[in-house]
């Protein structure tokens, strides 16, 4: 029985795939948060290199993937899949379960997939720095990383938060070179402000994004890189699902479902995305993204246009959101804690093409052991949504006695968050639902869009 399925370097894809050809609608215009008229390129390029814009705004299927990012791609990639033989033995189910593995990459997610061709455009553009923002930490280090790769600078606003909860990320930003402040810090108006109505203020990404946004769109050297929700960053993503249909190729399977799970949106596109362009082709898969019940975007938002971030100077999309001022409560998986979805995903939601499911955090951390016990991977508290789901999946398929072939994405491993897995096992850790009055309250601040 195999346990792994794995590519050699030069399978590492050639080229990015782009949704947006496979889409039934085109996507809704992205708008300017000053004007709420579209966004034009001449707007964006003070935050984003034009090698970036391009790929955001392409329909083009196929995008190449230039040689200097696969070589990097290649101290890491292809990741391995594997069969989890013994947690389907554990739950004595008749499916067959198979996860693509992306803790090996050196930040120990997937976010490296795409910080290292954003640092790559960037370079290429003649940017100095990179301003960006980070909740749990992972995306932070990814980019510090990506940075130090390309010789570039790195400041990192990190949500309050998770700058006492992580200290170890912050570690890791430092060691690749990053500057790492606690947002809201005093260093942009934006973290002045809410600093000054509110001392104690413990951060969110939308405040993070607003203090990144400032920093780069003040400096003219500096630029912004966002870790999820945008087109370029799913596209950059889908080098997992590219690999893990070669994979299954190998093992002889197709996936009755495919599940990831859902924070800001990229590494669920990056499993979903070549599989759902196999369901645009006619072939039968469901696709799940599963996110946690105390930011239930996909589950309990509406599908309007609203700011991506706190203090309304990023870009508006028309996207699954709980509102610009949702306040996050302090959840264990920091990266599942953006108000909004991508636009892209949110799109393949609203088209009824993906099914959302919210879980609750206990239920969570319950799979995440029970997956370390027999597969012996520690999952990153955000990874365990998708393994609950997982799980779900597969005693599903017992209980109807039916094989079911599932395959979910392990975003990343969890080495850093050994004081979230504490507080679980000292009983600390309480399930939260995000309150259906609150959504609408946070709804009523939604931007007034003139028709498009
Ligand atoms: C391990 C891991 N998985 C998932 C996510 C969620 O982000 P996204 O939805 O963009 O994949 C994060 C975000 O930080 C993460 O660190």
């Amino acid at each position: 029985m195999q346990t792994k399925f794995l590519l050699g370097e030069n399978q590492i894809p050639t080229h990015w795939y782009n949704i947006i050809a496979d889409l039934p609608a085109p996507p809704a215009p992205v708008l300017h948060p000053g004007t709420m008229k579209p966004v034009t390129p001449a707007d964006m390029l003070p935050l984003f290199p034009p090698g970036l814009l391009e790929q955001e705004m392409s329909a083009e299927r196929w995008i190449k993937i230039p040689d200097e990012v696969r070589e990097i791609y290649q101290l890491w990639r292809p990741t391995p899949l594997i069969r989890a033989h013994r947690l389907e033995k554990l739950l004595g189910t008749p499916a067959k379960i198979y996860f693509k593995y992306e803790g090996v990459s050196p930040a120990g997610s997937h976010k490296p997939n795409t910080a290292v061709p954003q640092a790559y455009y960037n370079k290429l553009a003649g940017t100095k720095r990179i301003a960006s923002e980070t909740g749990a930490g992972q995306w932070g280090s990814s980019i510090a990383l990506a940075c130090q790769m390309f010789g570039l600078e790195c400041t990192v606003y990190m949500v309050k938060v998770s700058y006492g909860q992580k200290p170890y990320r912050k570690s890791m930003m430092q060691l690749w070179g990053a500057e790492v402040l606690a947002s809201p810090s005093p260093r942009t108006n934006a973290g002045r402000e809410i600093l000054a109505r509110d001392p104690e203020n413990q951060g969110s990404l939308g405040i993070a994004i607003s203090e990144a946004v400032e920093d780069a769109a003040t400096h003219d050297d500096t630029r912004y890189a966002l870790g999820s929700v945008l087109n370029h960053v799913c596209l950059h993503q889908t080098v997992i699902g590219l690999e893990a249909k070669e994979q299954l190729k190998l093992a002889g399977d197709y996936p009755d479902v495919v599940i990831g799970c859902h924070g800001g949106g990229s590494n669920f596109a990056g499993i979903a995305f070549p599989f759902l362009a196999d369901k645009a082709a006619g072939k039968q898969v469901r696709v799940l993204a599963m996110e946690p019940s105390s930011c239930p975007t996909l589950t309990k938002g509406v599908y309007e246009f609203d700011f991506g971030d706190t203090a309304k100077m990023a870009p508006v999309a028309k996207m699954y959101t709980l509102g610009h001022d949702f306040m996050p409560p302090g959840i264990h998986a920091g990266g599942l804690r953006y108000h909004g979805a991508s636009p892209l995903v949110s799109q393949v939601v609203h088209h009824g093409l993906v099914e959302a499911r919210a879980v609750g955090q206990l239920s969570c951390f319950e799979a995440a052991v029970m997956f370390a016990r027999t597969e012996a991977i520690i999952p990153a508290p955000e990874s365990s949504h998708a393994i609950r789901g997982a799980i779900d999946e597969a005693l599903a398929a017992k209980a109807e006695g039916k094989p079911r072939t599932i395959l979910f994405n392990l975003s990343g491993h969890g080495h850093v968050d050994m004081a979230s897995y504490d507080a679980y096992f000292a009983g600390q850790l309480e399930d939260y639902e995000y309150p259906a009055e609150k959504v609408k309250e946070s709804l009523r601040h939604l931007p007034k869009v003139p028709a498009l």
